[in-house]
């Protein structure tokens, strides 16, 4: 199996990439924390699909943890990551240290704007904007690319749209649908710290999601209601610390009085299951 090769510093990226770019290659970029997944290897699919040369970043990023969270215990297994980029024909994995990344400190944070203050943002304050800094300096660094990331955090997905077009980034940013377990359950680095019989409750995510869908296509018009047929299926897991079940425009993220005729609407869940916190989404299209 071929083994992507692996550059820690800005500068070896930079050489890789020119030379690419020199003959004439495209870029599809995959920012990763590790920990990869199937998830992960659709990203990479996806870019070894679309373009000449696929890069994987692997960078634990410190900004994005609030203080409390899992920054310390975040899981790795870098020998894993470069096997599962290998098997999916990734040609180069830019694991670089925190001083690389952001060698004047980080001070200076890119501020996220009313996108990101909702939701995942208002439980997690500072999450977004340690996220844009990252996403921005990565993107900085890499230049001219396709970026590809999972809808699973579509919040985030849609924060990295506007910092792209807020800063004219050369970057044209791909979102790949979520990988799923047979049972529903989202993909996700942090699906290991489920116990046994919270991963057998874990699935309640995606099934109060669905309940969600079939109220909006079955013609409903109130997103209070919506929300509270999902919040209805949510509580069958007796362990689930429910965080938000929400619905919001799936361009602005504002939540609409009504749901309009064929608008389209975005449907999000979180909660914490033990030591796991677990966030979904899905789509629906109003009849
Ligand atoms: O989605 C992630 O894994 C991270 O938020 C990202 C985009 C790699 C930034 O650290």
């Amino acid at each position: 199996m071929r083994r992507p090769e692996v550059v820690g510093t800005v500068a070896d990226l930079l050489e890789r990439l020119d030379a690419a770019r020199a003959a004439g290659a495209s870029v599809g970029f995959v920012p990763t924390m590790g920990y990869l997944h199937q998830g992960h290897a659709s990203l990479i699919d996806a870019a070894v699909a679309a373009d000449d040369l696929t890069v994987v970043s692997i960078f634990v990023n410190p900004l994005q943890f609030v203080p409390g969270e899992d920054l310390a215990d975040y899981p790795r297994d870098l020998d894993a990551d470069l096997a599962r980029c290998g098997e999916h024909g990734a040609d180069l994995v830019f694991h670089p240290t925190a001083a690389e990344v952001y060698p004047e400190g980080t001070d200076e944070p890119v501020a996220v704007g009313a996108i990101g203050g909702s939701l995942e943002g208002a439980s997690r304050p500072t999450h977004f904007d340690g996220v844009a800094t990252v996403v921005a300096r990565l993107f900085r660094i890499v230049g001219r690319c396709r970026a590809y990331f999972g809808e699973k955090d579509f919040q985030q997905l849609a924060v990295v749209h506007r910092m792209v077009a807020d800063l004219e980034l050369p970057v044209e940013v791909m979102g790949c649908p979520i990988v799923r377990e047979s049972d529903g359950l989202a993909l996700s680095s942090r699906n290991i710290y489920l116990e046994p019989d919270e991963r057998r409750q874990a699935p309640v995510l995606y099934r109060a999601l669905l309940s969600g869908v079939a109220a909006v296509e079955g013609g409903g018009v109130d997103p209070v209601a919506v929300v509270g047929a999902m919040e209805a299926v949510l509580a069958d897991a007796p362990d689930l610390a429910v965080d938000y079940a929400a619905l919001v425009e799936s361009d602005t993220f504002a939540v609409p009085e009504r749901i309009a005729t064929g608008s389209e609407v975005r449907l999000l869940v979180a909660g914490r299951l033990g030591r796991a916190r677990l966030i979904d989404n899905v789509g629906a299209t109003a009849p």
